[in-house]
């Protein structure tokens, strides 16, 4: 339905978002602020690329066309004009957003959707002050984007039915799995519920109940498993037997109460909690082993993808 797509912003979010779209035949033209990151930003790509097919993710010759497809932009303006969707991937700053919004809208095509991958600002937010802020929106992903299929699209109150409906179509022709917010949240969905597991996680490292090797273990030994094929909700309805989630709440509500009455409820992380976690995560990844531990969590998830979702690598 997208023919031209333009990323503004090439730091991590931007070059995986490049990934995505190149990979479904796109052309994509790229735009950093920072030259030096735009041409890191290529080299980056082209080794993601070329990972994810010597890995069976995409074929080979996928890798060849991608590269001709995608285009190192020096302005925004050359890099938007002509795209029929932008996908914004610059800082976390709202001022910064909603300047880049004004000189994306100046030089975009009329129709194009205009889709911001901020994790926390919401669209209603960025939208003030647009010629057009019908067209803006939040297209979320999760990192990387170009494996973890989650988009959340959260129209702001100027987005039009339309540009949310024409996200969402885009994000289904890439494959990829959107929902779509009723109402705006700092975080939306998926983040707030990982805010709560790792203020939690933070907590019971902090309070010496578990290392921060075993806690990532429980997560991907235990729940993150199920989480893969059943969500909370499905996951209570089942324990609830006959009586589903209802009957689950009845039972468990207790302890859950007892749990919940223990929890970790502070809103600014405690500096000795990140001190305790961070000196141990820094110790099991030394930082000279950072790009072996992502490529390790990448090819993992290629392989679980393979399995739960098999469409998906194509
Ligand atoms: N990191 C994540 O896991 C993640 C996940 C989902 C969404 N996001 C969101 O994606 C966005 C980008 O995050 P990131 O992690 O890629 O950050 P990043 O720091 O890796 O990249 C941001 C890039 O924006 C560029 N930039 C700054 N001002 C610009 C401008 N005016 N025009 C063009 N480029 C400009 C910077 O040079 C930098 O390369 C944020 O809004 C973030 O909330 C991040």
């Amino acid at each position: 339905m997208f023919r031209k797509v333009a990323c503004v912003g090439g730091g991590l979010i931007g070059q995986g978002w490049a990934i995505t779209f190149l990979i479904r035949g796109l052309h994509v033209s790229l735009y950093d602020a920072d030259s030096k990151r735009s041409a890191d930003s290529m080299n980056q790509i082209e080794a993601r690329l070329r990972f994810l097919s010597e890995r069976g993710w995409i074929p080979v010759r996928r890798v060849r066309e991608a590269l001709k497809k995608i285009v190192v932009e020096e302005s925004l303006k050359e890099a938007v004009q002509g795209a029929d969707y932008v996908q914004e991937s610059v800082f976390e700053d709202l001022r910064l957003k909603r300047k880049v919004f004004r000189e994306v809208e100046r030089y975009a095509s009329g129709d194009a959707v205009l889709a911001s991958s901020s994790s926390s600002l919401t669209a209603t937010s960025i939208q003030k002050g647009m010629a057009h802020p019908e067209r803006c929106v939040v297209a979320h992903p999760w990192n990387p984007p170009y494996l973890i299929p989650l988009v959340e699209i959260v129209p702001g109150r100027e987005t039009s039915r339309e540009t949310v409906e024409r996200t969402r179509r885009f994000m289904r022709s890439l494959g990829k799995e959107p929902i779509i917010l009723r109402k705006e949240a700092p975080g939306h969905v998926a983040n707030r519920l990982q805010a709560a597991l790792l203020r939690e996680a933070l907590n019971i490292v902090d309070k010496g109940i578990a290392s921060v090797l075993d806690v990532d273990r429980a997560v991907t030994h235990g729940p993150g498993l199920r989480w893969a094929v059943a969500g909370p909700f499905l996951t209570l309805h089942l324990a609830g037997g006959e009586g589903g989630l209802r009957r689950a709440i009845e039972h468990l509500g207790p302890s859950y109460e007892r749990r919940w009455r223990t929890l970790a409820r502070w809103t600014h992380v405690p500096e000795k909690a990140v001190e305790k976690a961070a000196s141990s995560i820094e110790k099991h990844v030394k930082s000279t082993f950072m790009k072996e531990a992502e490529e390790q969590r990448d090819q993992r998830l290629i392989r679980l993808l393979k399995t739960l979702q098999p469409s998906q690598s194509r």
